[in-house]
């Protein structure tokens, strides 16, 4: 089967307080964006790629994944999952609904190339998909909700994963899955929850707990020390 890549890169990325979006961001001189791109196009898995970008973007034409042909771009939305689904949409003419999607942050570019290739070999024979997770480390607190939040209880974390990308399904089932979500305004944060919502059952695949999403600028450091790490 075909493989698909979408990246969605239209957000703003306010909690970063920089002038210019996340993505935008530099990892040893580069954009965040293209580093991330890079690991990804790298691997040869696929057959096209499709990156959502903000309508007000003023930065892709100097990327260097703004030269490479197997890149294509189409406007973002709102949230994340209409800039998810206006890419699909933007591949229907090319991509089959039985092709698969993979479906990656632009804000982590840290994601290491054995993890993409076992999220691949672990679900390219399953007929819904699934996501790079990895088993939460922290204690977690449960709140009353009051200022200041006073601990309530603490939550059982045995069974609670933390969601990453590459999150991989079938093209035309997430399609579907994201249209009737949005329109039924149910909060979705991932591909995965569309699926959920929709009757469909992930699978987990454990990834590496350094494929880091950039949220705030402390992140930024974590990430170049990371991509040292791993090309050490
Ligand atoms: O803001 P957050 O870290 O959740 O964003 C995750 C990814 O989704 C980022 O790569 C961001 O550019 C993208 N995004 C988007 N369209 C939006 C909001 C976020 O493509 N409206």
């Amino acid at each position: 089967s075909r493989f698909w890549l979408v990246v969605p890169a239209a957000g703003i990325g306010q909690r970063m307080r920089s002038e210019c979006p996340k993505q935008y961001l530099k990892l040893h001189q580069r954009f965040i964006l293209d580093v991330t791109l890079s690991r990804l196009l790298d691997s040869g898995l696929f057959d096209g790629c499709m990156v959502a970008l903000n309508p007000r973007d003023r930065w892709w034409p100097d990327s260097v994944a703004a030269g490479d042909e197997r890149v294509q771009t189409c406007t973002g939305g709102a949230e994340r999952a209409d800039s998810v689904l206006a890419a699909l949409q933007a591949l229907a003419g090319q991509a089959a609904d039985e092709d698969w999607v993979l479906v990656h942050d632009a804000a982590r570019p840290c994601l290491h190339p054995h993890d993409l290739s076992n999220l691949v070999d672990s679900l390219v024979e399953h007929p819904v998909g699934g996501l790079l997770a990895a088993p939460v480390a922290d204690t977690l607190k449960q709140t009353g909700g009051g200022q200041p939040p006073e601990v309530d209880s603490t939550v059982d974390r045995s069974r609670l994963w933390r969601a990453f990308t590459p999150q991989m399904f079938r093209l035309g089932a997430l399609r579907c899955a994201l249209a009737s979500c949005l329109e039924r305004g149910l909060p979705v944060t991932d591909e995965s929850s569309a699926m959920e919502f929709s009757g469909y059952t992930p699978v987990l695949v454990e990834g590496r707990s350094d494929n880091i999403k950039i949220t705030v600028p402390a992140d930024l450091a974590l990430a170049e020390f990371l991509l040292a790490q791993q090309d050490g």
